[in-house]
């Protein structure tokens, strides 16, 4: 018997959903801050080799599986392991996709906290002729307070888990629809801002004037990484929004176009934030805290800096709302398919699970620093670390795998539908590229290198 299951209005609504997948705290946050310490304008070229290279033929792969197996990435990838006659183990692939997106958005969902707080700040005026001391100090009193940062963390998944509860049309599709071009329009407002009392030369300069003495190890491995990161690839939300997407619909377009949006946003974001750095003479390595405390020096001294700066926030808000809910979709869709709890309940259980571990994410800060997992990381990195280089890339490595070398060629030219050249540069990508790319980053983290 056969549930019903939602599906997107139309193909337009899908790449908007995905494309909101993949736009967020990656784009704007993550990102431009890791340009910064990564040299710059090397690291954005690694980044788009690895995003033409890897992240596209996987991102195709991986909406294919999820629309032939049109259920959670679990049950997809035991449908799709049976009907390609190999061990039902494939499952867990998915299994451990929901996993990542548990334990992503519990730290995801901290970050966002601070983004929001940051717009009450934005909006008070209070970065009006902020120091460098001042802005860091800001940031420091924020990560030394568990209870405002609860606060925040419990409206975010609050936020979060309402519109995962609402399903695929009323929900996502819905929220997708107007958020994504809000966050366009405003992206425009600020980069004319940039644009016109920034340094935008030398923040083009830093982002593009290639370098190559700057490209070193770590920074080719960043980016890779990046290139799972920002596309949500590996984990099974674009499986399970492929899922959701209609047969008769392009895979291969729609990846471009998605692929295509999320980079413009992170390479004009950049673009924005350094022309107002360098124009305020400030460093661009500032890390993670860039646009915690970069930014808010650079706009405080400026005309209007407040309104724009609460522009800024809201746009990473939005951003990171989005993705927040793409990342738990995959879990809430398995309990949906295979329990009998509904989408209600289903969507405030996992919400109350993601939201307990991201609450020793934020105590991680402070009362809990103390406290050291995996790689001796305190729990915010380790979640991190745990998840963007170990479990993403082998998620990505292991569809590679399944769709490179098991699946039935008939089955993969039904859904993918491309010829010739397209048809070879996907099969190399995913049976060779990707899994040389993602095996290199293993065994750095190994310390083969
Ligand atoms: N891509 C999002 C960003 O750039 C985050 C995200 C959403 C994600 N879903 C994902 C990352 C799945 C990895 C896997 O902020």
């Amino acid at each position: 018997m056969k549930t019903k299951r939602g599906q997107w209005a139309n193909r337009w609504t899908f790449m908007l959903a995905t494309a909101g997948s993949a736009i967020g705290l990656g784009n704007i946050w993550k990102l431009p801050y890791m340009i910064g310490v990564n040299g710059g304008s090397a690291f954005v070229l690694i980044f788009l080799v690895s995003i033409v290279f890897v992240a596209i033929p996987l991102m195709m792969t991986e909406i294919m599986l999820g629309r032939r197996g049109q259920q959670n990435p679990l049950n997809t990838m035991a449908k799709l392991a049976k009907e390609a006659g190999v061990s039902r183990w494939w499952r867990w692939l998915g299994g451990m996709g929901m996993l990542a997106g548990i334990l992503i958005l519990s730290f995801y969902s901290v970050v966002a906290g601070w983004v929001m707080s940051y717009i009450g700040e934005a909006m008070q005026g209070n970065f009006t002729g902020i120091t460098a001391a001042q802005a860091s100090e800001k940031f420091d009193q924020l990560l030394a307070q568990p209870k405002v940062m609860l606060f925040w963390h419990t409206l975010f998944m609050t936020m979060t888990m309402i519109v995962v509860a609402r399903g695929v049309n009323a929900g996502l599709e819905k929220a997708n629809n107007i958020l994504i071009p809000t966050l366009f329009a405003i992206l425009l407002i600020l980069l004319g801002y940039s644009l016109s009392v920034g340094n935008m030369e030398a923040s083009a300069t830093f982002m593009f004037a290639p370098d190559f003495s700057k490209v070193t190890p770590v920074a080719v491995l960043s980016a890779l990484g990046h290139a799972f990161f920002t596309l949500s690839l590996g984990m099974g939300s674009v499986m399970v929004y492929g899922s959701y997407l209609d047969k008769k619909e392009s895979i291969a377009q729609t990846t471009l176009f998605i692929v295509l949006l999320d980079t413009l946003l992170g390479l004009l974001t950049g673009l924005a934030i350094y022309a107002l750095v360098f124009a305020n003479n400030l460093e661009p390595n500032a890390g993670p805290g860039l646009i915690f405390q970069t930014l808010p020096i650079a706009l405080g001294s400026m005309p209007a800096g407040e309104m724009f700066a609460t522009l800024f926030f809201m746009l990473v808000g939005f951003a990171a709302w989005t993705s927040a809910i793409s990342l738990v979709e995959p879990a809430v869709a398995w309990l949906v398919e295979t329990t009998k709890l509904g989408r209600i309940k289903s969507s405030i259980l996992m919400g109350l699970l993601i939201w307990l571990v991201g609450v020793s994410v934020l105590l991680s800060f402070n009362e809990w620093s103390h406290i050291k997992l995996a790689f001796g990381l305190g729990i915010f990195d380790s979640l991190d670390k745990l998840t963007s280089t170990v479990m993403l890339p082998l998620g990505g490595l292991s569809m590679a795998i399944f769709a490179g070398y098991l699946m039935k060629k008939s089955h993969i030219k039904e859904e993918l539908r491309i010829k010739g050249v397209w048809y070879q540069f996907w099969k190399i990508a995913n049976t060779v590229i990707a899994p040389v790319a993602v095996v290199i980053v293993f065994l750095n983290l190994l310390g083969v290198f």
